[in-house]
């Protein structure tokens, strides 16, 4: 750790000496802390990315939407219209990669849930399933599951390692949470927790924030700093060492995500991307998704806050929206071009900014939380290396089946636990019905018994499960009953 007198003397280069105001009435603990946190931060590199950021906000909506130009159709496929032999291929090739234990899960798990209003880790959040799981269980399961059906297409059993990022709010609660839960009967060393990197937030004029006398206002570096963070934690290292070459990296607030889905990585190793997203069709004009497309020639996502309605109403000669492939922050990488990422571009990646109420200490050291923005958070972007690829691809997949956000409290009334609980068990109706079963009251599919549809008919085909009933069906417990008052005609 650095001395007193040299923190003084590189706080006063950097043009942020202010965060010693305090210092001489600090205990000698908290004095300590103080230093200690001005030890771990760059400040040339902070006070770097403030300039950029604010040179960002000056950016011109006109111009971005002059630039756009739709994903091409080379690299662009659709599950919904895709050769029923072909989709079969490319599951078959990402089972087998599987197998191999070629694939990894890259969960981006370090935001800070602010809209949803939970002060704990999203991933603990159960939307009220009849099971009661929560968001990191069903994830746990579905990957349990897929090694299961990896293992039953080669009799090779997969194992496919779970990165989940943390940020440094998130990181403890989430590691406390798995353990107490083992894991949630994944095997512990393939569960690889890391954390993301922090970031100072400014005022405009910017000075660092201090939160309190003797902490510094410090916030995530958004799901871009992953690439740091996979760098700095060893990570890329743990992959090589493991042998895993592709990873499946996604958010942790899709109810519906199909994690490590061997279709999307199957479709990517055929087309020998070195990066993908999967998309949706957007289920309108304004909805508050990005849209992957092209800017000036380069692959970008570019956020429905930076576009005008105008361009985001464009149609082609179908009549649908020219700009319809809506990210949903589920994406392929190889990890070589990780790896890439981490030594050549991530300095050059575009940050973003966030005006925010950051609360902050005044000259005379008097707490306050601001009730309008008063400085930035500046963060970087999962997507934002996509302009970096050599081969990049799209995948659109059927929103019921793919993607329902957890963001926001049911008061929002979208986006929220009652719409993820609500089309979690709409899709598990379908799958039932389609299974031969009959469902007039809500059914919930254990991830361990089916990850997609398979294998439900011996357990469903020729059953009612009335009105009256929750079901949920378990692969090792066969159909358990909830709230009935009634039969499940033609179970045995
Ligand atoms: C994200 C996408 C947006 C997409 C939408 C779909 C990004 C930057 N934006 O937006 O294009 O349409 O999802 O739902 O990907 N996270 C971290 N560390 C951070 C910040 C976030 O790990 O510092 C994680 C979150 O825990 C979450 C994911 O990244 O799992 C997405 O972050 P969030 O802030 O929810 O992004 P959105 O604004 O919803």
């Amino acid at each position: 750790m650095l001395t007193y007198t040299k923190i003084q003397s590189m706080l006063e280069e950097c043009g942020q000496s202010h965060l010693l105001n305090f210092f001489n009435e600090l205990s000698e603990a908290e004095q300590q802390q103080l230093l200690n946190q001005i030890s771990s931060v760059n400040f040339h590199e902070a006070n770097e990315l403030f300039g950029k950021a604010m040179k960002s906000l000056d950016g011109d909506l006109q111009e971005i939407d002059s630039l756009m130009e739709p994903v091409p159709e080379s690299q662009f496929e659709a599950e919904d219209t895709c050769d029923p032999i072909k989709l079969e291929n490319y599951r078959n090739k990402g089972l087998e990669e599987i197998s191999k234990g070629n694939i990894g899960v890259l969960l981006m798990a370090g935001g800070q849930g602010t809209r949803l209003g939970v002060t704990y880790p999203k991933g603990m959040y159960s939307v009220g399933l009849p099971s009661g799981k929560t968001l990191f269980q069903i994830q746990a399961e579905r990957i349990r599951r897929l090694q299961t059906l990896a293992e039953r297409r080669t009799g090779i059993a997969g194992c496919i390692p779970w990165y989940i990022m943390t940020s440094g709010r998130t990181h403890e609660e989430t590691r406390h949470f798995l353990e107490k839960n083992d894991y949630f009967g994944l095997d512990k060393d393939n569960v690889v927790l890391f954390e993301q990197g922090l970031l100072p937030c400014f005022n405009y004029d910017g000075k660092i924030i201090l939160d309190q006398m003797n902490v510094i206002s410090m916030a995530p570096d958004g799901n871009g700093g992953i690439y740091k963070a996979l760098h700095q934690n060893g990570i890329l290292e743990d992959m090589n060492r493991r042998g895993v070459k592709y990873v499946h990296a996604h958010s942790v607030d899709n109810i519906l995500v199909k994690v490590a889905d061997p279709v999307f990585v199957g479709y990517c190793l055929e087309k020998g991307a070195d990066c993908g997203a999967k998309v949706v069709k957007k289920a309108s004009p304004t909805e508050a998704v990005g849209v992957v497309c092209k800017v000036a020639g380069h692959y970008q996502v570019v956020e429905y806050s930076e576009v005008s309605e105008e361009t985001a109403k464009k149609t082609n000669d179908k009549g649908e929206l020219l700009f319809n492939a809506g990210n949903i922050c589920n994406h392929f990488f190889t990890v070589d071009f990780l790896a890439e990422v981490a030594r050549k571009h991530d300095r050059f990646m575009k940050v973003h900014v966030a005006k925010k109420k950051i609360p902050y200490v005044d000259e005379h050291g008097v707490r306050y939380s601001p009730k309008s923005p008063n400085g930035i958070k500046i963060e970087k972007f999962v997507f934002d290396v996509f302009q970096f690829t050599d081969n990049f691809v799209t995948w659109e997949v059927p929103r019921y089946t793919e993607f329902s956000a957890l963001k926001n409290p049911d008061e929002v009334a979208r986006d929220c636990p009652s719409t993820a609980r609500r089309d979690i068990l709409n899709l598990h109706k379908v799958l039932v019905e389609r299974a031969g079963g009959v469902v007039d009251g809500e059914i919930e599919i254990s991830p361990l018994l089916s990850y997609s549809g398979e294998d439900l008919e011996s357990k469903v085909k020729g059953k009612v499960f009335d009105s009256y009933m929750t079901v949920l069906i378990q692969s090792d417990e066969e159909i358990v009953k909830h709230k009935s008052n009634g039969v499940i005609n033609g179970h045995n």
